[in-house]
This record gives structure tokens, sequence and C-alpha cells, in this order.
């Protein structure tokens, strides 16, 4: 990746920026774990806009932005002027005359596209209601510790709401050589746009992303199986009606054992909900990658940061 670099969507990456930020990540973990120091932007300046709630992204960010040897500022949009109707277009270019970089959590996706459009810094999508790029790729990273560093002929399934994360993870299977299924309800299918780009990296790449109604069908053969709340933020007047439904989609004992896979391992990019998308059981049984996943999002966006904001 190059400096100044957007970060939108893993669409946009090549295979080579995936490698990359993959390599560097487990670089700077070994790093932080030994106590090494790698300012790489040391004196450099993250500004952080949330406009929906969240734990892991904004702690992850900030830290990582810490042991970068830079800082960063937390700006919700309730007390941003962004919040009373002043223009993305002119906040994005005031915030780069202070700023290196600007992280930005929304609704609409466009509102992503539009703050990158204007600023002059590098923009991460730090989740929009079409992707989680930083979670994607936290979770290819967590997939290799756990089954090696080459990726490519295995198979991912995700199980559940055709949301941001089954959207950014088709993105990054198809990336990296992974076949990629998804099971979503009828009606709750991935946004079709992006099925068409992944199947076109897939082809790309030599493997296949495959959509289906059945989750029995998806997760056979899975190395990994994912799954996600079945309302995400914005969606919570949904909730109620949307239980009845999913049921059927609940990653519990006898879907993971559908899978045929006897090393197959369960991933939750969190905030899980225990007894919807997936079970108590399941869920205590994986907490080992789960946790190793919600770590790795400090050791991408480390990663991330540095290539696109260091010198
Ligand atoms: N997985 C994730 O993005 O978590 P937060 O919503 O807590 O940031
Ligand atoms: N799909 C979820 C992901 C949360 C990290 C949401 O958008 O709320």
């Amino acid at each position: 990746m190059n400096k100044g670099m957007d970060l939108l969507s893993i669409h946009e990456l090549s295979a080579d920026d995936v490698e990359e930020i993959l390599t560097l990540a487990a670089d700077l973990k070994a790093k932080q774990k030994a106590g090494i120091p790698h300012p790489l932007l040391a004196g450099k300046t993250l500004g952080m806009i949330f406009e929906k709630s969240s734990t892991r992204t904004r702690v992850s960010f900030e830290v990582g932005m810490y042991q970068l040897g830079g800082q960063a500022l937390f700006l919700s949009s309730r007390d941003l002027q962004l919040g009373r109707g002043e223009p993305i277009k002119d906040t994005a270019r005031v915030l780069s005359r202070y700023l290196d970089g600007i992280m930005i959590r929304t609704y609409g996706h466009d509102r992503i596209e539009e703050l990158a459009r204007w600023a002059d810094v590098p923009v991460i999508n730090a989740l929009s209601d079409l992707l989680h790029p930083c979670q994607a790729l936290t979770d290819l990273l967590t997939i290799r510790e756990y089954k090696g560093k080459n990726l490519a002929g295995l198979k991912m399934a995700y199980v559940g709401d055709g949301n941001n994360m089954t959207h950014s993870l088709m993105y990054a299977a198809a990336k990296v050589g992974m076949h990629f299924a998804a099971a979503t309800p009828e009606g709750y299918a991935p946004n079709a746009a992006v099925v068409a780009n992944a199947k076109a990296d897939a082809a790309a790449s030599g493997t296949t992303v495959t959509i289906t109604t059945d989750p029995k069908e998806a997760v056979q053969g899975a190395d990994v199986i994912v799954t996600d709340t079945w309302a995400s933020m914005g969606q919570e007047d949904e909730h109620d009606a949307r239980i009845a439904l999913f049921r059927p989609y609940q990653v519990n004992r006898e879907l993971v054992a559908a899978s045929g896979e006897e090393r197959c391992i369960v991933m939750h990019c969190l905030p899980a909900y225990r007894g919807e998308e997936i079970t108590e059981e399941v869920f205590e049984n994986f907490a080992d990658v789960i946790f190793d996943e919600a770590e790795n999002r400090l050791h991408v966006q480390k990663a991330i940061m540095a290539l696109v904001m260091g010198d």
C-alpha cells in the first residue's frame, strides 16, 4: 500500500496490498509482544469520527496510535459540528489541515466515500452499513495463526445476516484465494453488486463465492465458520422480527459438526448475542480464537496506519 492511500474497501486493494498488511501486522504483533518499540508514526495524529457505538474499534485504534508513537483524537459526531449539519466536505477539508489520517465509523457508505473524496489525508473505513474492512483483514490474520500462512484453497463459511461483515469477508476471502460460501435467510442475502465484485475477484484468484439459503450446504467442508449479529447497528427496531426468521441460521453444535471438518474453527467479530446467532457452548468452545481475533484488530490496524500514514 502506498502512503496516502485510503482504505474504504478490500475490493479496491490488490492481493499484494493484503499480503503486505498481514505481514506487517504479524511483525508489529511480534515486536509489541517482545517489548521492541516501533514508533513508525511519531508526531502524527489520527482523528476518529464515530457516528455509531464501538468498543474494539475505538480502543484498538487509539491504543494502536499510542504504540506507534502518535496520538488519536476521539471525535463523536454528537460533539462535532458534523452532528449539527456541517457538510462532510467541509469537515474533511478542515480536519485535513490538522490531522495525518482520519478513521470513520458511520451509516451510509457514501458518507465515507464523500469524506475520502474531500480529505487530503488517508481515510480508513472503520465500519459502514456496507463494509467493515479492518475486521475482515483482522480475520485473515487470525485464520493464518490457526491454519498456517497459505490460505489459498481453504473454505470460509458465513452464516447469518447478509451484512457489512458478509461483504468484507467475501472480498477478503477472494483476495487470498479462499473459497467463500454464505447462507442467509431469504430476503437477507448479501448486496448483489458486492457479490458480483467478489465473484470477479474470486475468478482472478481461482476460487469460488457461493450464496445460498441453506446453512448446512454453506458450512460443508468449511475450515472456518463465521457469524455476526442478526440485527446490526441501526437495525435495532427490526430485532424481534428477525429473531424468529433467523433461528435456523444459529451457529450451534449441530451446525459446526455439519462442516465435517474436525479442525473447523468458529469466529465472531463481536459483540456476540448468545442464544441468537451463536450458542453459549460454541462461543466458549472457540473463545480462544474469538478473543485472538479481537486482539488482532490492534495489530492489523497498526499495520494499515503505518503503511498509509507513515513516511
Ligand atoms: N468488531 C467491532 O468492530 O467491534 P466494535 O463495534 O466494538 O468496535
Ligand atoms: N454487523 C455489525 C458489526 C459490528 C461490529 C454491525 O454493523 O453492527
